[in-house]
């Protein structure tokens, strides 16, 4: 058996189940390109200082990029004796170049190299689904464009509560998903500082400069507490919750839609290439990719409180329990661009029933509260018209009947005060015309909205 890279002061090798208990390399490879990137800039730092030749360097540079050519073509060979994926490469690279890469661990420790790892690797990964983020919003407020003027029954409490014009309901979504995208860019900016050099927790007697490294990355600087470098994990616990809030979300677009797919609501058909059938019944066609989404939410959740439970009760700096918070992350982001990617394949898959809605609109008085503003208009104060109106509607329940079936004088049996302009505001198409507010669903208000999504997203 090959010696261990920290062998020196053991007299025996690990048993084979704890070297598979403990090795890391069968997920951490994942890390190898930003782990290279890293040893990089800190191999051309330790010749700049003076603490490695500039030729030793080159040697390291040139080996390094030969490692990562050879794991890119699948020719590299990942060896779980060497641990992890930091070892794995250094143990290569030594093979490969000899002695001056024995001095690239110098003034470093995998406690610092892990964490410059992993915070580029989220660093990236933010960067791979805020555009996703984005061809969801896309999607969404493409079908905002092509459904204009309809008008859907809006909900509280799931009954049937306004009218609302579908763009106003769609672009809802929209701005949850900015904010999605917000909090990760937020996320991104607190966790771009560079733990390198931080070593193994106290930092090192040797004059590197961690300036030269954390620009050389991309960092926005060196973190100011080594201790803190090594221990911190809150940048992961941040980018988990904000995964979760995107999680949500996409759940409840998720729910929207199965529920929208439905006989009993018939507002949309998917089309074939989005659904999916069943092995008994042979007429069903059924809206999987959201349900699964609404499903995958609960993985990503989950990988959150994974980081939470396992930071816990750790004491400050490198314990090993850490190198259990990176298949968490990796689940999450690989999940949720998932999640994002087939939202918006469904948005682009989904016609809408224009004559089933249209037919839906009259039940369930969306015009009730139009009718009680009507009343204000007229000087009746609000709580008054609320309760002219609740009897109006008790009437239309006893009658089987909308409100604009009301005869006036009906409503005015219940109050003298409705008029004839009354059934301007009556049945859900005029309902809708009467909103005017900011951000209401008025249809002005709606294609200012929906005009400036379009324009910020350049949607045409
Ligand atoms: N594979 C380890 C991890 O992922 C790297 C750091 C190990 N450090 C150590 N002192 N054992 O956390």
């Amino acid at each position: 058996k090959e010696a261990k890279l920290w062998g020196g002061r053991f007299e025996k090798g690990v048993t084979d189940v704890v070297e598979k208990f403990t090795e890391s390399i069968s997920f951490d490879k994942a890390l190898y390109k930003h782990d290279i990137m890293g040893s990089k800039a800190h191999a051309s730092m330790l010749a700049k200082q003076g603490l490695i030749s500039e030729c030793d360097r080159d040697r390291i540079l040139q080996g390094l990029d030969e490692i990562e050519r050879r794991i890119e073509s699948g020719l590299f060979e990942w060896r779980m004796d060497r641990e992890d994926v930091h070892m794995n490469i250094e143990a290569a690279l030594t093979e490969m170049i000899g002695e001056p890469a024995k001095k690239l661990h110098t003034a470093r420790s995998r406690n610092d190299q892990v964490l410059t790892d992993f915070r580029l690797w989220c660093r990236d990964a933010i960067d791979r689904i805020v555009p996703c983020i984005k061809s969801l919003q896309v999607a969404l407020v493409n079908l905002a464009l092509d459904n204009e003027g309809l008008i859907v029954p809006g909900y509280t409490h799931l009954q049937r509560a306004q009218p609302v014009l579908l763009p106003h309901l769609l672009l809802a979504f929209v701005e949850q998903l900015e904010r999605d995208a917000g909090r990760l860019l937020d996320c991104r900016a607190r966790l771009n500082f560079c733990p390198l050099g931080a070593c193994a927790l106290a930092g090192t007697g040797l004059p590197i400069d961690r300036f030269m490294t954390s620009d050389a990355l991309g960092f926005t600087a060196p973190m100011r507490n080594s201790i803190d470098a090594v221990s911190d994990r809150d940048f992961v616990l941040e980018f988990l919750s904000a995964n979760s809030i995107i999680a949500i979300h996409l759940s409840r677009l998720g729910e929207e839609w199965v529920l929208w797919a439905s006989e009993e609501f018939g507002f949309i058909t998917p089309s074939d290439s989005v659904s999916t059938g069943s092995s008994i019944m042979p007429q069903k066609k059924n809206p999987d990719p959201m349900e699964l989404v609404r499903g995958k939410s609960a993985r990503v959740i989950g990988d959150l409180v994974t980081l939470l439970t396992l930071c816990k009760g750790l004491p400050l700096a490198y314990n090993r329990d850490l190198q259990e918070d990176k298949e968490p992350v990796f689940d999450s982001v690989k999940t949720i661009i998932g999640m994002l990617e087939v939202s918006a394949e469904f948005a682009q898959n989904i016609s809408f029933n224009l004559e089933k809605i249209q037919k839906s609109l009259p039940a369930g008085h969306l015009d009730a509260t139009t009718l009680a503003d009507y009343l204000v208009k007229k000087g009746m104060p609000f709580r008054t018209s609320h309760d002219v109106v609740g009897r109006s509607v008790a009437l239309c329940v006893y009658k089987n009947c909308q409100l604009q079936d009301l005869s006036l004088e009906d409503m005015r049996s219940i109050d003298p005060v409705f008029d004839e302009d009354v059934y301007d505001y009556l049945g859900a198409e005029n309902s809708v015309k009467k909103f005017c507010s900011y951000g209401s669903t008025g249809s002005t208000c709606v294609a200012t909205q929906l005009d400036y999504w379009a324009t910020k997203l350049e949607v045409d």
